[in-house]
């Protein structure tokens, strides 16, 4: 099941009409499901969408409790779980969607806790690399080793955009013998990256600024400008400005596609400016939402604790006579060794919610058990729909890019594995 970048083919994206085509696609498919996965899974006593969906509603229930995290972790599985059911509603209701998409987006694959699959092939020295890596975090490392295996090997200087302490701007520096300079507006980490740059001797400088300012001095048109996980809005900024800049090479890997600061999001190509969703904060945290597979251990405190927030929820709204949800702050672990009661004694009165003493705890622990297994199966369908949504917003830039006179790529640059967020977007003049 599992796929590697080798495996995974690369989108051919040279064609302007294909990517904006695809992404006309892929909107109208989002578009007519919004119901299927904009949901608020917390809220629902039911269900939203079973009456429409009825052949999705029993195969979601057929599906055990146990089974749905390993589901949920891989796109190909979820795929077949649910697919086969949506098209028989879809049949029913005399409708046509482009089921196919989901096969093509499913560039997901499986999430594992093994790191030894997929490892790019080193581009330093063998004597070199145990040092040179000693203080980067291991899937951090493979996630540079594989970014900088992609980009073209040439002299032109580098711009790292929300560099950190660099360590992708030195890689680079490294193994291309070029000239990097790493943007980061944080002075520490500024100067944790100038200390490492200097005892390998390389050509990397930093700059500690804000990417928000634009930072138009440092974006001209002989430059590749590289950017891995840069959030949100801080990576939309680059390509803004160095588009305007006609900078000649972008290379970047998106994430946290939420950390945006209007409260909805800002499409940039015109095919995304014309698209009827409206896509708000919890709408782009989607394409996050996907399962590791964790420890037992770990698995029954989430599972506990989502069960024992629903439960306390519906003792709130009947105590309060608001049916609202009311967000309690964030619990520790020790917390869910005790009782259920305890835990709504003290979330009661974290939110100055006051309980009569004779409520009957054990029904509304109950309540939220069964909240608990709603709400995972909301959840799991609307995952359906998270890698589509992804390429919905990599589309949105590479036709931006492409609108603004870019050849452009899409590709991933590592696996799944290494870390989810492995789309590569490669724009050049
Ligand atoms: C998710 S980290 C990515 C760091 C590095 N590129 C990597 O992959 O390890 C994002 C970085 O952006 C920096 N950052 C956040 N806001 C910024 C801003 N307004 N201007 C410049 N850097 C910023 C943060 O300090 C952080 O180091």
């Amino acid at each position: 099941m599992k796929k590697t970048a080798e495996q995974t083919p690369n989108f051919d994206m040279n064609n302007m009409l294909n990517a904006a085509a695809q992404l006309r696609q892929i909107d109208d498919l989002l578009t007519s499901s919004q119901a299927l996965w904009r949901c608020r899974s917390f809220e629902c006593q039911q269900l939203p969408w079973s009456q429409a969906f009825p052949h999705l509603a029993e195969a979601v229930w057929q599906l055990s409790d146990d089974s749905l995290e390993s589901i949920d972790a891989c796109q190909q599985r979820l795929n077949r779980a649910l697919l086969p059911a949506l098209a028989a509603d879809l049949n029913a209701q005399g409708v046509q969607w482009p089921l196919a998409l989901f096969e093509q987006s499913a560039i997901g694959a499986e999430i594992t806790d093994s790191i030894t699959e997929s490892h790019p092939q080193s581009l330093l020295k063998a004597e070199d690399e145990p040092h040179f890596s000693a203080h980067i975090k291991g899937r951090k490392w493979q996630q540079i080793n594989a970014f900088v295996a992609k980009l073209p090997y040439e002299n032109t200087p580098v711009l790292e955009w929300c560099a950190g302490k660099g360590h992708l701007g030195r890689l680079i520096a490294k193994a291309h013998h070029r000239e990097v300079v790493s943007l980061e507006w944080q002075q520490s980490l500024c100067e944790a990256g100038e200390q490492f740059a200097a005892k390998w001797q390389l050509p990397q400088t930093f700059i500690c600024a804000d990417a928000f300012a634009g930072q138009s001095e440092q974006l001209h048109t002989e430059l590749l400008a590289v950017a891995l996980h840069a959030c949100g809005d801080l990576h939309v900024k680059l390509l803004q400005h160095a588009s305007e800049a006609g900078t000649k090479q972008l290379v970047i890997s998106p994430c946290c596609y939420h950390l945006i600061q209007a409260k909805q999001y800002q499409p940039l190509s015109r095919v995304a400016k014309s698209s009827a969703l409206t896509l708000n904060r919890a709408d782009l945290q989607l394409p996050l939402q996907q399962s590791v597979i964790a420890n037992d251990k770990h698995k029954g405190y989430r599972l506990q604790e989502m069960a024992w927030r629903l439960g306390f929820d519906a003792l709130q709204r009947k105590v309060r006579g608001c049916n609202e949800y009311l967000p309690v702050p964030a619990v520790k672990q020790s917390q869910l060794n005790g009782g259920f009661s305890d835990f709504c004694l003290w979330a009661a009165e974290a939110k100055g919610v006051i309980l009569a003493t004779d409520i009957d705890f054990q029904a509304y622990q109950a309540i939220g058990e069964q909240r608990q297994r709603l709400t995972r199966r909301v959840d799991l369908v609307a995952h359906l729909f998270r890698a589509l949504l992804e390429q919905w917003l990599l589309l949105d830039r590479v036709c931006f890019l492409q609108e603004r006179g870019y050849k452009v790529e899409l590709s991933e640059f590592c696996s799944n594995s290494i870390t989810p967020r492995n789309a590569l977007i490669h724009a050049f003049k």
